[in-house]
């Protein structure tokens, strides 16, 4: 007896959903487990050796990157209780002059400052020139040869004044490695909440990528990131996911942080000597655990729905369908700003890239 090809094919995708999981979970745990014990010894050799010297901190300089050491929230209301918090040391990089280390190891998994200034300059006022502004991006560098960034933030910032003329943001899902790109424009304005207190008013775009596995596509993103980053002591990001149909508002994301400006303030978390790697060091392989963690627990606990197998075809269409793209939408006069000029990337690498 043959069954037939359609069959065979269906069974197969479905086969390989979890066998794929399961095999990058496995591949990244082992990176992970060879990576982790050889960096840090390493580390610790070169911090034992350069003890008392102290010329081993890594010194940028302040306009090529500084740092923004906080805590990362997340609370998800619905349909089921959970929150959890850890600490993150991001890199406010300049994109139009960066560090050497930003040139050599993280710049193609990013934009550089040139496709920015493209994809953002019929945004700002048109007397802004391309000299006027300098491109900078908030996200935690690579550690190792790895890193984890859901979600990273491109700054337009007037040289000048130090003000934030657009923002793009860049969500990366996990485990994919999918990402979307759009520009988004965070009123200054603030609401009342139900509890009566102020709260940003924030961009309403439309939520383009699951990000998280565990969360349809239905509801709407509202994006807050506080202004003058480069010059501010203090940093806050924020996204929320608003307007589901079932549960409201019903996920809160945040990064609140402080400017370092201690001794290591030009250092990467894995170049501060032995206090900063203590305290920060491994950044993105500490955010993959938060996340797989989670992830398990959803799985075990509460029997989570799973979304998103990677491909984004399906995504664009649901994307496209909430037509929030422009001004029609009464949405997105929140402060929208538009276009967004939505932008996906598929996976990049292995197992995920088709
Ligand atoms: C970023 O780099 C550009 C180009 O060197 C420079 O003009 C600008 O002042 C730098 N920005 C900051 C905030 O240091
Ligand atoms: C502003 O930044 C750009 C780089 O983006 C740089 O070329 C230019 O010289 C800067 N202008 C001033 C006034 O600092
Ligand atoms: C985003 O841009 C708007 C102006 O377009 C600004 O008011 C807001 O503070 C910016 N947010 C960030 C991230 O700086
Ligand atoms: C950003 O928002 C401000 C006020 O909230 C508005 O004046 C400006 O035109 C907006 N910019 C874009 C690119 O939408």
């Amino acid at each position: 007896m043959s069954l037939p090809s359609s069959t065979v094919s269906s069974l197969l995708q479905i086969l390989s959903q979890p066998a794929l999981i399961f095999l990058s979970v496995w591949y990244y745990s082992f990176r992970a487990l060879v990576g982790i014990p050889i960096t840090l010894f390493w580390q610790l050799l070169l911090s034992i050796h350069s003890l008392g010297s102290k010329t081993r901190i890594e010194r940028e300089d302040e306009r090529k990157v500084q740092f923004f050491d906080g805590i990362v929230t997340h609370v998800r209301k619905l349909p089921m209780r959970r929150s959890f918090r850890y600490p993150l040391r991001m890199a406010l990089v300049n994109l139009s002059n960066p560090p050497t280390w930003w040139r050599k190891k993280q710049a193609n998994l990013h934009l550089n400052a040139n496709e920015i200034w493209e994809r953002t300059r019929e945004d700002v006022p048109s007397f802004v020139k391309e000299k006027d502004v300098s491109i900078h991006l908030l996200t935690s560098p690579m550690s190792f040869g790895y890193h984890q960034n859901p979600i990273s933030v491109y700054y337009v910032v007037l040289n000048e004044t130090g003000e934030c003329l657009v923002n793009v943001t860049e969500v990366t899902n996990t485990p994919w490695g999918e990402t979307v790109r759009m520009n988004f424009n965070s009123s200054k304005g603030s609401v009342q909440n139900r509890k009566g207190m102020a709260e940003p008013l924030g961009a309403h775009v439309p939520k383009s990528l699951h990000v998280s596995p565990f969360m349809d596509m239905e509801s709407n993103w509202r994006i807050f990131a506080s202004d003058m980053p480069t010059v501010s002591k203090h940093l806050k990001l924020t996204v929320d996911c608003v307007e589901h149909p079932e549960y409201g508002d019903f996920f809160h994301a945040a990064f609140v942080a402080k400017r370092d400006e201690s001794d290591t303030r030009g250092a990467r978390n894995d170049c501060g000597g032995l206090r900063l790697l203590y305290r920060r060091g491994l950044s993105p392989h500490r955010i993959a655990y938060w996340i797989y963690h989670q992830a398990i627990l959803l799985l075990w606990k509460e029997k989570a729905t799973f979304y998103g197998p990677p491909g984004l075809d399906e995504i664009r269409k649901l994307t496209n369908e909430k037509k929030m793209h422009c001004k029609v939408s009464s949405v997105v006069r929140v402060g929208g700003g538009c276009p967004a000029r939505i932008a996906w990337q598929p996976a990049k690498s292995w197992p995920w890239q088709t």
